[in-house]
């Protein structure tokens, strides 16, 4: 039996086999198992002997499947990691690299820039209710901008409130105050600076109108801010944002329900040769709105505007990138051509 056995041993090639090799030596009817059973009909003075022998070859099998485990086991690894091997010197396969829309490469160059100012991202919902819209903005329900705005307006509220596509990122400046978060950290003597970057809507389409297009709108409120500070904070702006240190910038005196004084900014640049430049020259290119916000706004929002005062502007997106990078059409912005993507594009 032994040298049946360790022959078998040494003869399994694999686990599995080795396994049926010690089944068939030590399980419940193994032939080792099956020279112990026999025990019983020896006579006394030779059971002793012939069982240690048993036991002996018993640990003499468990010893030899146990190495030829080790081995097979080893060599089943060694083949595992020689199949698994990879190879970091190969060069990595192509992956198709996408790039940045530049509204939103905009969207993030600005960030930065008010971000230096103290400026936070805030958002709000691109379905507004009329209210946050118009009301809330002094626009009452009979004024003549309400027309002026090109409002889509969508079926009302299940409660009959009237809804609309915003028509500026305004709303959102009335959905701040409101916050009672900000309303307490004013009361603590901080200050509201936020940026509010995203899409707005109004029925008009031309080369240079599409009825989707971007704005981002700027709130400051305190107890102390004012025009002056509006005026300095929207030149460093243009300056950072169209990197020309001496941009000409010229406030025009404007008007704006949610804002009094008002201010429109242009900023100063000539054409050459059928190509804009920005920076020189004798034109001039309006490129947002301003002004301190309306004490009207500022109670219609919670506030008392006996205490608080700040400035709001709201400036075109596609505009300001399209005069970045000499974008000639606005509607391409949105034609989801991969050509003029990869072109106009930002790597990530
Ligand atoms: N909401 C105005 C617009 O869409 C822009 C603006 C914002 C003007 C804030 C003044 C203050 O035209």
């Amino acid at each position: 039996i032994r040298s049946e056995v360790l022959a078998a041993v040494a003869a399994a090639g694999d686990l599995g086999a080795l396994d049926t090799v010690r089944v068939l030596a030590l399980g419940k009817k193994g032939n080792v198992t099956g020279l112990m059973k026999t025990l019983g009909t020896l006579a006394p003075e030779q059971r002793k002997e012939f069982g240690a022998r048993v036991n002996q070859l018993k640990s003499e099998i468990e010893a030899a499947l146990e190495a030829r485990k080790a081995t097979l086991g080893a060599a089943a690894l060694a083949a595992k990691l020689a199949a698994e091997k990879v190879d970091v010197s190969l060069p990595v396969r192509p992956e198709g690299q996408g790039t940045l829309h530049p509204i939103g490469q905009v969207m993030d160059e600005l960030a930065a820039i008010f971000g230096e100012m103290g400026f936070t991202w805030a958002e709000g919902p691109d379905i507004e209710d009329d209210w946050h819209n118009f009301s809330a903005l002094n626009i009452p329900p009979d004024h003549p901008a309400r027309q002026m705005q090109d409002t889509f307006y969508l079926p009302s509220r299940a409660d009959g409130t009237p809804m609309v596509l915003r028509t500026h990122t305004s709303p959102v400046q009335a959905r701040t105050m409101l916050n009672k978060a900000v309303q307490q950290m004013l009361a603590n003597d901080g200050s509201l600076r936020i940026i509010v970057p995203g899409r707005t809507f109004r029925i008009d389409s031309d080369a240079t109108h599409t009825p989707m297009f971007h704005q981002v709108e700027g709130l400051v409120i305190d107890r102390t801010t004012h025009m002056g500070h509006l005026k300095g904070c929207l030149v460093d702006f243009c300056r950072a944002f169209f990197e020309v240190d001496d941009l000409p910038l010229r406030f025009r005196p404007s008007y704006f329900p949610f804002t009094e004084p008002s201010a429109e900014v242009d900023i100063g640049c000539s054409w050459k040769d059928g190509e804009l430049r920005i920076g020189t020259g004798d034109s001039w290119l309006e490129i947002l709105g301003s002004g301190m916000v309306h004490p009207n706004v500022i109670a219609n929002c919670g506030l008392d505007p006996a205490v608080y005062q700040g400035f709001a502007f709201g400036m075109g997106i596609d505009r300001i990138a399209m005069l970045k990078y000499g974008i000639p059409d606005l509607r391409s912005f949105f034609d989801s051509d991969l050509r003029w993507l990869r072109h106009y594009g930002f790597s990530a």
